[in-house]
């Protein structure tokens, strides 16, 4: 079918063949199907939407178009997590070791962070030496003998997806859900995995603000999946106020070892905690989410999971001695105490303006290319449903040594992204929703 037909049949919300929208992608990827009709293909998407049969075709031609490991011969399930995004999300540090000290092999490939949400990536390379971009070789090697590996993707990983997703970002076109869901779970798939455990952020932080749109987003992940043959399962988390008390890649590291050492805050320790669960049960070393949790507190209480995390640090080319002396990890020269306008109680912390706030200070990138600076970012003191007097601090500034704006500015719009009020409040379920079923 011509592009042309395939265009003209999604504008007028007629069913288009499968094979006519992979073929789509596939010439697009090669270059023979221009960016403008591919435009207006993404175009008819964002308003008609997309079949399972359509959006199965999509995610295969995109996943296909490029290199797709094959870790099958390395013994047991293989379990990855994925995350849509947040601000101060930095489970997957505390997971991958985790999961592997309970015997479930974890490759993960990880983002950068962009806009106000962070990445993987940016918070592992604040460990001095830590090494992103391996061989697939020493990668399957890792996965293997250490049980995870965390590196960056390649540019031969779906290389449809990349282009694609430059084209929507020029023509309005990211904000569909079979794109977004076609977008992420081609990336995932080239892994080889087994099974994977989705992370749906929802809230003022999160890529999707509506509970029924990451609903569907879950539920629509998790349909790719299952009808690619993979085990997964999607929660939606909370992202109404960071997660945690640091947004910032050296800050996010330490906290995270302090939940390795049996400390750190409820809220990120129970969302680290119910994910890794989950792939515990997909990886088959436990029965039942209650189980895993288990199991996960155990390698928390005995140490198995730091542990594994210096294992992997070192295996990867970082030095772990900045993670048993974490004053060897990147730090501020100023920090700068940012004082509530306010007495009263937090009702709602704008977690967006937060992300948007340390990324201000240098901990993040506004385009793909920047640096980041691993000192910089923030520590949040009060959170929703705390008491707070006027003048006493909400946040730390930890000041960066190329802030993209001064910091006054910044301290600003932090200042405003905090509602103080009479309450009382409080926060909201960590977890929303678990989702098992496609939607079909
Ligand atoms: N993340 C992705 O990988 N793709 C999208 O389309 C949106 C977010």
């Amino acid at each position: 079918m011509r592009p042309y037909e395939v265009i003209h049949r999604k504008r007028d919300g007629r069913p288009v063949p499968p094979e006519a929208i992979a073929d789509l992608v596939a010439r697009y990827a090669e270059g023979s199907v221009p960016d403008y009709q591919m435009a207006a293909f993404c175009m008819a998407v964002f308003f008609r939407g997309m079949s399972e049969p359509e959006l199965q075709a999509l995610t295969g031609a995109m996943l296909r178009s490029g290199d797709v490991l094959d870790l099958s011969d390395i013994p047991g399930a293989k379990v990855d997590k994925h995350s849509t995004g947040g601000v101060g999300d930095k489970t997957s540090l505390a997971i991958a070791p985790l999961v592997a000290a309970c015997g479930v092999k974890v490759p993960m490939v990880s983002g950068r962070g962009l806009g106000h949400t962070g990445g993987t990536l940016d918070k592992l390379q604040s460990i001095p030496g830590f090494q992103i971009h391996l061989p697939v070789e020493r990668f399957r090697e890792l996965v293997a003998s250490v049980g995870a590996c965390l590196v960056g993707q390649t540019d031969r990983i779906a290389p449809a997806d990349r282009k694609l997703y430059a084209l929507r970002d020029l023509t309005a076109t990211v904000e569909s859900i079979p794109l977004i869901a076609g977008s992420i779970m081609s990336k995932k798939l080239a892994e080889g995995i087994d099974g994977l455990v989705l992370d749906v952020k929802v809230g003022s932080g999160a890529f999707m603000k509506r509970l029924p749109d990451a609903v569907l987003l879950a539920r629509t992940l998790v349909g790719i999946g299952r009808g690619m043959g993979k085990d997964v399962v999607a929660l939606v988390t909370d992202m109404d106020q960071p997660l945690g008390r640091t947004v910032g890649n050296a800050l996010e590291v330490k906290e995270i070892l302090h939940l390795l050492h049996g400390g750190g805050p409820a809220d990120l320790r129970e969302v680290t905690v119910v994910l890794a669960a989950e792939m515990l049960v997909l990886g088959g070393v436990a029965a039942t989410p209650a189980e895993g949790r288990v199991l996960v507190e155990q390698a928390i209480a005995d140490g198995r999971g730091f542990r594994k995390l210096c294992e992997i640090v070192e295996a990867q080319g970082g030095d772990p001695r900045a993670l048993v002396e974490p004053d060897r990890l990147p730090r501020a020269e100023r920090v700068v105490d940012v004082l509530a306008p306010a007495t009263g109680v937090v009702e709602a912390i704008d977690a967006e303006a937060v992300g948007l706030a340390a990324m201000a200070l240098g901990a993040g990138r506004s385009r793909v290319e920047d640096p980041v600076d691993p000192a910089a970012g923030l520590e949040v003191w009060k959170k929703i449903g705390d008491r707070v007097e006027a003048g006493e601090p909400i946040a730390a500034m930890h000041l960066g040594l190329r802030p993209l704006e001064p910091p006054d500015a910044v301290a600003a719009r932090l200042r405003a992204a905090w509602r103080i009020g009479a309450g009382p409040a409080s926060p909201g379920p960590l977890v929303l929703q678990r989702i098992e079923e496609g939607v079909t």
